[in-house]
């Protein structure tokens, strides 16, 4: 049966107006302990527009913005910040819970065929290593990072696509 119409996922690429609604996003505190490797300060907008010029003017950069009922949910990305590809999303909370996240992946992942493709999650984020796990990855190890979101050195998973 198909999903009610204000829960159809699509992505399209960017427009400058999204990013007013990714700031708002990422200033939700559970949202940030979740993804916990965030910036160091959220409710800085100079900081997060120059962040995001950065990676919209990068054509290594693939991204595309989340739309649920043709609102704007959130956004998914992959990035080669530090060596090899890496995918990472985030939605806006009211979106959570209702599977857009993996069907938003699911999306990408058909659009963007770079491979192997890795992810890095909190070893707590069970929700983003579920959405991961039901597209596909696979976990192959660990690593220690400092997170922002939460002031201390935490464990994250690090899992790839392969095919
Ligand atoms: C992580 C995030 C993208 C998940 O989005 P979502 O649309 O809610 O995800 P989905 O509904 O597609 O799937 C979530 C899965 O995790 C499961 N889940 C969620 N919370 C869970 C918990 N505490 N324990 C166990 N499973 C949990 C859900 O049941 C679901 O799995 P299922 O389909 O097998 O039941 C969203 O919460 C988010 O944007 N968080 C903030 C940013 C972030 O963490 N980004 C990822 C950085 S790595």
């Amino acid at each position: 049966m198909a999903p009610p119409t204000s829960l159809i996922v699509r992505l399209r690429k960017v427009i400058p107006s999204d990013l007013a609604v990714y700031f708002e996003q990422q200033l939700n505190p559970q949202a940030n302990h979740m993804a916990a490797f965030t910036s160091k300060n959220a409710t800085d907008w100079a900081a997060f527009d120059a962040h995001w010029a950065k990676i919209l003017a990068d054509p290594q950069i693939q991204i595309r913005t989340i739309l649920v009922g043709g609102q704007v949910a959130g956004y998914v990305l992959h990035h080669s910040w530090f060596g090899d590809p890496e995918v990472t999303y985030w939605l806006g909370q009211e979106y959570w819970g209702q599977g857009v996240a993996t069907r938003a992946l699911k999306a990408f992942l058909m659009q963007q065929n770079l491979r192997p493709l890795y992810a890095r999650v909190a070893e707590d984020n069970i929700a983003s290593r579920r959405v991961l796990e039901k597209c596909g990855f696979v976990m192959i190890g660990e690593d220690k990072g400092f997170s922002n979101a939460r002031g201390a050195e935490i464990v994250e998973f690090i899992l790839v696509l392969r095919t």
